[in-house]
């Protein structure tokens, strides 16, 4: 039995969950659901950073202390995972007594140990990160981030001495590959360190700034959120009690590509200094956007979308962010394709095939004991399940639940036809056929065994409704999770609207972006320089198809002077495919790459739109495929 223990960002209380938030903990939950399900020993931890700047701002314009204003908050996370099903084993809070004694022991050592000092420092300031940017990082005087005006601090403050471990922490992500996950993520964090690592302020003056754990040795100074926050993943197993007694060397974290500075720069810099061992590994997912939009409180873009918890069931709101984004890259959130992947794998794949399945078997069985005449298509089943299962455990080795989930759906795809094949209703008519019925039927409740298993850490309402169905007790262990084995047909009742389809007319609310549809600006005109960063490009169709299950989207491969790539264009209900190859389109080109109904799109086809009529930029004359539009 191996030890597993996971952790999510400790969110900061300055807004209620959002989707983002959501899914960071919806994935760190099914990860953890799989492990428990595999028979490891896992410990799975969340919860709220409650000190610094922003939280004491927030408050103060809400007219409430912060401690206040942290209780509430912290409270609506807290109802939201349970609602949404998050099986926690605990919750931390930064303002907790148990965190602060850690922090303030780990500040004492590393200040008895000469690791930290008092010093000076001048640098602009983002209130909204809670942090000094470099020169090098400023885009045009302004936070990378929040584009808000940085704020230019001089102050005395104590220093940790982070550049020392710089050539440290590059050996160390050197020598061990897998230390941060997916690869894109660690060779980020080896380019932050081809720069001189400089020192990190970890106090900040209570003059400025009372809310935050005092330092131990300087009570006119308050820890530095980050340095306060990153902590909790330790001080939350260190109490010494049997529940968490060995769980921190198998610490793994799971985090938004948005905190992978702090978490694979600081983070491992400060326990090294601090003598403690490394964390496992780092696993860092990108990031959803919403019509084309980063999703942040603080960027002013408040999120609707976590509603549609309500709106479409919490299965189906899991399955869509576990299912669409590629773990590592940045995807796109829209209502209508979450009502696509819902009727289509939900309502169509796995609905019909539990509908089906436990009908059949409902109305044939049950028999004690069914005669061992094993075809060819049974055996191809056993052979899909146990194809199912190897693709979920290699895909969770890298927390790639997409690739997990399409593993299940081409089982699930696969007995589809095999019901469709086999024709048990056809078999029922003809007494004759009855010992063929019976392994078809046992057939079909052992796929259902294995569904109610292998479905349980993405699915796990409708993963209970299907063992409840066919009556399966006992421990749920991935173990267990093989077809082939079952020599009668139990008794089974019928799953009946498992998911219900959803009417697609006109879904309300927000929709994926389409071309000639983008971020809007503030209102305002914008400046040269804004519009000389997007890289308009000529590009030529090679390839177009439909996107399988996507009314609107197409794939197109397309050439960009000398490169080819691909990209996903929502004109399916405009073109056909075939009448789009060979023609030259202009493309965003330097978009960041996202994934739509599962297909990475890197770029965007402009089109105009009016009333309903989509129509592509082409060109008047022609020019070579890479040409710049300007
Ligand atoms: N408090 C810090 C983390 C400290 S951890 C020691 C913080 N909090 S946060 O509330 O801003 O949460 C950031 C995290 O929320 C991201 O890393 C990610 O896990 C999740 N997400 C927030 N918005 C997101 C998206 N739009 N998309 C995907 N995940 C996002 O940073």
């Amino acid at each position: 039995m191996s030890t597993f223990y996971l952790t999510t960002p400790i969110y900061y209380v300055n807004a209620r969950p959002h989707l983002g938030h959501a899914c960071t903990t919806i994935m760190a939950d099914a990860m953890c659901r799989y492990r428990r399900l595999r028979g490891d020993r896992v410990y799975f931890l969340t919860g709220t950073d409650e000190h610094g700047e922003r939280i004491a701002q927030v408050a103060a314009a809400a007219g409430k202390s912060p401690r206040a204003y942290a209780d509430e908050i912290a409270a609506a996370y807290q109802e939201t995972w349970r609602r949404l099903g998050i099986t926690n084993d605990d919750f931390i809070r930064t303002t907790e007594p148990r965190h602060k004694k850690v922090v303030q022991e780990v500040l004492q050592r590393l200040y008895d140990a000469g690791e930290i000092y008092f010093g000076e420092y001048g640098g602009w300031y983002c209130y909204g990160c809670e942090r000094f940017y470099t020169e090098k990082e400023i885009v045009d005087g302004k936070c990378p981030d929040h584009q808000t005006a940085l704020t230019f601090i001089k102050e005395k403050n104590y220093f940790f001495r982070m550049s020392k471990y710089q050539t440290w922490l590059i050996k160390h992500l050197e020598d061990n590959p897998g230390f941060i996950q997916p690869d894109r993520y660690r060779n980020e964090v080896l380019g932050f360190l081809r720069e001189p690592l400089q020192d990190l302020s970890i106090s900040r003056p209570t003059s400025r700034l009372e809310w935050g754990i005092p330092l131990p040795f300087d009570d006119k100074y308050v820890t530095y959120v980050w340095f306060d926050a990153l902590l909790n993943y330790y001080s939350a197993v260190s109490g010494g009690d049997e529940k968490t007694r060995g769980l921190w060397e198998h610490v793994e974290h799971l985090i938004g590509k948005d905190i992978l500075k702090p978490h694979g720069v600081y983070w491992p810099t400060m326990l090294k200094a601090a003598g403690i061992p490394l964390y496992r590994r780092l696993n860092v997912h990108g990031y959803w956007s919403l019509g084309g939009s980063k999703m942040s409180k603080s960027v002013g873009n408040v999120v609707e979308a976590f509603q549609l918890t309500d709106k479409y069931g919490h299965d189906a709101f899991r399955y869509f962010l576990l299912r669409e984004m590629n773990f590592g890259l940045d995807a796109s959130f829209s209502e209508e394709a979450l009502v696509d992947r819902l009727n289509a794998d939900l309502a169509n794949d796995l609905g019909n095939l539990a509908s089906r399945a436990s009908t059949l078997i409902a109305a044939g069985g049950p028999v004690a004991q069914v005669p061992a005449l094993v075809e060819a298509a049974d055996r191809e089943i056993a052979t899909a399940a146990a194809e199912a299962r190897a693709a979920v455990e290699r895909a969770m080795e890298e927390f790639a639940f997409q690739k997990a989930l399409a593993g299940i759906w081409a089982f699930i795809g696969t007995v589809n036809r095999y019901v469709d094949a086999s024709a048990p209703w056809a078999l029922a008519k003809d007494p004759a056929k009855r010992p063929r019925l019976e392994r078809v039927l046992a057939t079909l409740a052992d796929s259902l065994g294995f569904l109610g298993i292998v479905l349980d850490p993405f699915l796990p309402d409708a993963a209970r409704k299907i063992r409840e169905a066919i009556g399966a007790g006992g421990p749920l262990t991935l173990e267990a999770a093989v077809v082939g084995r079952l020599t009668s047909v139990p008794r089974v009742s019928k799953i009946s609207g498992l998911f219900p389809r959803v009417d697609t007319k006109a879904p309300p609310g927000a929709h994926a972006p389409r071309p000639g549809e983008g971020a809007k600006g503030a209102g305002g005109k914008i400046a040269i320089g804004d519009f000389q960063k997007v890289e308009l490009r000529v590009a030529e169709v090679l390839a177009a198809e439909r996107v399988p299950k996507s009314k609107k989207l197409l794939k197109l491969s397309i050439r960009v002077g000398e490169e080819t790539r691909t990209l996903v264009a929502g004109v399916a209900e405009h073109y056909e495919p075939a009448a789009l190859v060979g023609r030259k389109v202009v493309i965003v080109a330097n978009l960041e790459p996202a994934t739509l109904m599962g297909v990475e799109s890197n770029g965007m086809v402009l089109a105009a739109s009016h009333e309903g009529t989509v129509s592509l930029l082409t060109l008047d004359k022609d020019v070579p495929s890479g040409s710049k539009v300007k």
